[in-house]
């Protein structure tokens, strides 16, 4: 793998992506939506950055020598030189189907291009490409720069050089590549959304309160968050679209997001990005 990289999309993994490979010493550039998500992309960078300065992880020197290869724009034009460009866009197919062509009309043939979805199968998406031969699912988990894990998956259509060259991008952030099915949900969200989902149908029957739900999976099962905390902590919305993608797909209706989940979305209660959601922040 070269040493540019794009990643499209500068929302919560877009941004902790682009903090991994900018610590792997990557020069990256990131293409937002809009100028707001150009100073917000930005903003979350420096911040993960700034925390690792304050945790005397890295210094000063280092954070401002990883943050000059940074470069955010909205123009397209930027990732034509990019050896490989990662779509990190919301979860919603059609959106990113039309990155997907975006990002195809803008770099050269031997370029890879990875999405960071959590649900949608790679194959589906492949469509909306004219070489899926170099199209991959790279399932980063949040926060990027913590965790040591990313899922491959790589579709009907996907060439081994492509698998080899995702596989050798992931090591080279410290990162181990498990290669999975092209599945809906893959295997983390397809366990996770059915977890986070029948918490949240167990409190909308009112089997016990939030607190007592995240209490009982934190104290008794020993995960390191409750099911709502990590809900928040994920985003509302991107439960809820993961969800939806994988109860259409599946035609399984333990995945069709419950009352309580839907009902956050409508008020616009995302989580901790919208400082509210199963909890206040
Ligand atoms: N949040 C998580 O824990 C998590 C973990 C792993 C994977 N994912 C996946 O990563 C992807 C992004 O999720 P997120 O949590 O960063 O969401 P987010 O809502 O924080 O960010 C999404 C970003 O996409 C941008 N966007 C929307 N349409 C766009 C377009 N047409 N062109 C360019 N940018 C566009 C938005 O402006 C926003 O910045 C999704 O596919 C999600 O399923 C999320």
């Amino acid at each position: 793998m070269g040493n540019k990289i794009a990643i499209v999309g500068s929302g919560t993994m877009g941004s902790g992506i682009a903090q991994a490979a900018l610590s792997s010493n990557y020069n990256v550039v990131v293409i937002a939506h809009s100028e707001q998500g150009k100073i917000d992309g930005s903003k979350r960078i420096n911040a993960v950055f700034e925390k690792a300065v304050a945790a005397k992880a890295i210094t000063a020197q280092e954070k401002e020598a990883c943050i000059k290869n940074l470069q955010i724009s909205t123009d397209y034009a930027a990732i034509s030189d990019a050896e490989l460009v990662i779509e990190a866009v919301s979860e919603i197919k059609e959106v990113k189907e039309s990155v997907l062509k975006q990002i195809e009309a803008h770099i050269g043939n031997s370029t890879v291009i990875a999405t960071n979805t959590s649900s949608i199968p790679i194959s589906a998406l492949s469509g909306a490409l004219s070489a899926p031969s170099r199209f991959i699912g790279m399932h980063f988990f949040n926060p990027v720069p913590v965790m040591k894990v990313a899922e491959v998956i790589n579709g009907a259509s996907t060439s081994t050089e492509t698998i080899n060259k995702a596989k050798e991008f992931i090591e080279s952030l410290g990162k181990i590549p498990v290669q999975v099915k092209d599945s809906p949900g893959f295997i983390a969200n397809r366990l996770l959304m059915l977890f986070i989902n029948e918490a949240a149908t167990a409190l909308d029957e009112g089997v016990s309160s939030k607190e007592g739900i995240d209490a009982i999976v934190k104290l008794g099962l020993h995960h390191p968050m409750g099911p709502f905390e990590l809900a928040d902590f994920i985003g509302i919305d991107v439960c809820n679209d993961i969800m939806l993608e994988i109860y259409k797909d599946k035609n399984d209706m333990r995945f069709k997001p419950s009352n309580s989940i839907t009902t956050l979305v409508k008020e616009g209660k995302l989580g901790r990005k919208s400082m509210e959601g199963f909890y206040k922040y």
